[in-house]
């Protein structure tokens, strides 16, 4: 039965639920649902990665996602190692929960993400493949992934950080074997299987100058250019106090893209307070730097959001010691929340 189901998740045929994998139940009373941040509190969606565990596990966590954010991206729920560990075998628990989770709450949900070089099960990082059986196993998982949130999944980060620091291509193993190309596979997989969702090239220390930057937009151009569906650019913008993007440079960014016809995102953001003891004014500090993605993006027609990495500093992929999104380890609001409201709210 699990092998027919997972087949049947594959060809989408209903009945199979979760696709395998046991299914995941994220709890959301009536009164947290009524409660939750309404999507025209913001004139941008206000997004927040989300984790499985605290959401099912911690009333807190939760209550702070519903309650302050209107966007969810699932932070390692959609990744190919959680959703198909095994070739042919899908597990879409985790990421039915996640994304039932936010329907239920009223949010608008970010893909995360379709094809990267990281949190890779072995039997895609470590094989042997020819280019023609590497196409059709992205192909395959396209399909099956963006095909079973059709219509309730805004934007796909479709392909996750393709540069290096120096602008090289990363030497993932999409990279090695089917070269450059891979990116225009996986966004036309990702078009056919979902025609509606806005589709994202998504990458890390993009925000300001730089060789990455100019390798992504270059990358950006050459896509428009040859009629690949690329909607928009996802700049993650993690940054640490006293190195933070100016809204002036994020705003230069975002105007690059717009006159490539593309839009763009602040996907990832936190904003690292180093640990010790943080300067007296650090979380000022932090507040000015989300404050000023949020003033770019609200200044921008082109941005369509922010998300910051996490619901609080407690599941940080960072770590709490570093203090970085606007919610602390004990779920009080910083002056970072403060700002962003202020400046997003209508
Ligand atoms: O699932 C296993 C669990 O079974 C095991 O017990 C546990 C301890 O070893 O590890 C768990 O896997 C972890 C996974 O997150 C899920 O929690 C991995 O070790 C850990 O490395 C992984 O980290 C994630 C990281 O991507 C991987 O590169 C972070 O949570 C996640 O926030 C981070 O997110 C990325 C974006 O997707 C892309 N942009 C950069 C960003 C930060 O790296």
């Amino acid at each position: 039965m699990r092998h027919m189901c997972a087949l049947a998740a594959f060809l989408l045929v209903p009945g199979c639920g979760d696709g395998g994998g046991g299914s995941v139940r994220i709890g959301v009373s009536d009164e947290l649902a009524g409660r939750s941040a309404e999507r025209d509190g913001y004139t941008k969606p206000l997004g927040a990665a989300l984790r499985v565990e605290p959401a099912r596990d911690d009333r807190g966590y939760l209550d702070q996602f519903a309650t302050t954010f209107t966007s969810m991206t699932p932070e390692n729920e959609m990744k190919w190692e959680t959703v198909q560990p095994r070739r042919g075998e899908f597990e879409f628990g985790s990421a039915d929960a996640l994304v039932a989770a936010a329907r239920r709450t009223g949010k608008r949900v970010r893909g995360h993400t379709l094809v990267w070089d990281q949190q890779l099960p072995e039997w895609v990082s470590e094989a042997d493949w020819t280019p023609r059986e590497l196409a059709a196993v992205m192909r395959a998982h396209v399909r099956a992934l963006v095909g079973r949130y059709r219509g309730r999944v805004a934007e796909w980060d479709v392909v996750n950080e393709p540069f290096d620091a120096d602008g090289s291509w990363t030497e993932s193993v999409w990279y090695r074997v089917l070269g450059e190309r891979y990116v225009e596979i996986a966004f036309r997989a990702a078009r056919a299987a979902d025609p509606d969702a806005r589709l994202f090239l998504n990458e890390v220390g993009a925000e300001g100058p730089g060789p990455r930057a100019r390798a992504l937009r270059a990358l950006a151009r050459d896509l428009r250019r040859g009629g690949v569906p690329i909607d928009g650019v996802g700049l993650q913008n993690h940054t640490a106090i006293g190195s933070h993007p100016s809204r002036a440079r994020l705003l230069r960014n975002f105007r690059s893209y717009a006159r490539l016809g593309l839009d763009t995102a602040i996907t990832e953001m936190d904003v690292v307070i180093p640990p010790g003891p943080a300067p007296r004014d650090g979380l000022e500090q932090q507040a000015r730097a989300y404050a000023d993605a949020a003033r770019a993006c609200r200044q921008a027609r082109s941005c369509t959001g922010l998300t910051v990495w996490g619901v609080n500093d407690r599941y940080s992929w960072k770590g709490p010691g570093q203090r970085p999104l606007p919610i602390d380890v004990k779920g009080a609001p910083k002056p970072a929340l403060a700002a962003l409201r202020r400046i997003l709210e209508p």
